[in-house]
């Protein structure tokens, strides 16, 4: 399965978001209070890119007057139309049986797991010299 790096941790900080394109397909990265997130960027309404739309909480009324939100809940809202996503699931709610946006998995691995994690690679009969790296930060991999 192949992996994508996206960036850095310390350039996707809590409260933002980063739209990558990973083998042809827009991908919105999340970082939502230091859990991290993806989803495909087009809204399966009308196509809009959907993760350029707002982050919300969950909004419920138990009776007519009263109104409680659950910041909790991680909802994106689609910029055209309004159709709101589970940001963790892609699940939709106002069809969740039919309607759902891809979700990938996201993970945070350290640089030198990312250079160690070559699968399926035969080495060949020559080694070039080598000189010790180190890796200070972790990166943000996307597995679509
Ligand atoms: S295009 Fe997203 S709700 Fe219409």
């Amino acid at each position: 399965m192949k992996r994508y790096v996206v960036c850095q941790t310390h350039e996707l900080p809590p409260g933002t978001r980063r739209i990558v394109d990973i083998d042809g397909r827009s991908i919105g990265v999340f970082n939502v209070d230091g859990e991290y997130y993806a989803l495909r960027n087009t809204c399966p309404h009308q196509g809009a890119a959907l993760c350029t739309g707002s982050l919300l909480g969950e909004v419920r009324s138990p009776c007519p007057g009263e109104y409680r939100y659950d910041g909790s809940r991680k909802l994106l809202q689609c910029p055209w139309h309004g159709w709101e996503f589970d940001l963790t699931t892609g699940q939709s709610w106002f069809d969740p049986a039919r309607t759902r946006v891809r979700p990938y998995d996201v993970t945070v691995e350290s640089g030198r797991s990312i250079a160690a994690g070559r699968e399926g690679v035969v080495p060949g009969p020559y080694v070039a010299e080598t000189l010790p790296v180190t890796v200070d930060d972790d990166y943000i991999v996307v597995t679509p």
